[in-house]
């Protein structure tokens, strides 16, 4: 079955994110598909951060997650966040933000964005699931295509999962 398993969701073509935090003076971010919204009343929505992350050491300090979604003409944003690492390289002197709510980065590239209250933490396995109440964000009318899986799938991660 985990041959199935592993065939069936390398098949799968979900949109990714860049889910970035800030605690204790430092910022964070990273690439994620592990991410979905998972209840319509209350608003809630999941994203899994890997143990091995430095974005998910800083968010377990953290009190908010911010999530962006973004458009294929920034897949350089899905490659910085998702093939360097924090631990190495300043991600955030390599790309245009600002300081949004809860000082949370927000990238001014994306296509548009929420952030969200942490409310609970779930060991998962190798990642860890962060429930998150959107609080605040910015939707655009329309969208152009957005990163999704397949553009990014030749990535090397920063870190192994
Ligand atoms: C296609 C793809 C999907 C990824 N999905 C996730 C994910 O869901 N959760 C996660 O924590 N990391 C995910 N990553 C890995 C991180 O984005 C990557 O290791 C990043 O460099 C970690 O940066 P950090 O150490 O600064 O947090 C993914 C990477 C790629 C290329």
């Amino acid at each position: 079955m985990t041959e199935a398993f592993e065939k069936l969701v390398s098949l799968f073509d979900y949109p990714m994110f860049v889910v970035t935090t800030r605690a204790g003076g430092e910022s964070a971010g990273c690439l994620v598909g592990f991410a979905s919204q998972v209840s319509i009343q209350p608003q809630r929505f999941l994203v899994g951060l890997s143990k091995r992350n430095h974005t998910y050491r800083i968010a377990e300090g953290a009190s908010h997650l911010a999530v962006h979604l973004l458009e294929r003409q920034h897949c350089e944003l899905a490659r910085l966040f998702g093939s360097e690492t924090g631990d190495r390289t300043d991600k955030f002197a390599r790309c245009n933000w600002h300081p949004g709510p809860h000082e949370l980065p927000i990238l001014d590239d994306a296509a548009g964005w929420f952030a969200g209250a942490v409310l609970s933490r779930y060991d998962l396995g190798d990642h860890v699931g962060f429930l998150l109440e959107p609080l605040a964000g910015s939707a655009p009318e329309t969208l152009e295509q957005l990163v999704t899986f397949s553009d990014v799938r030749d990535l090397e991660p920063g870190h192994e999962a």
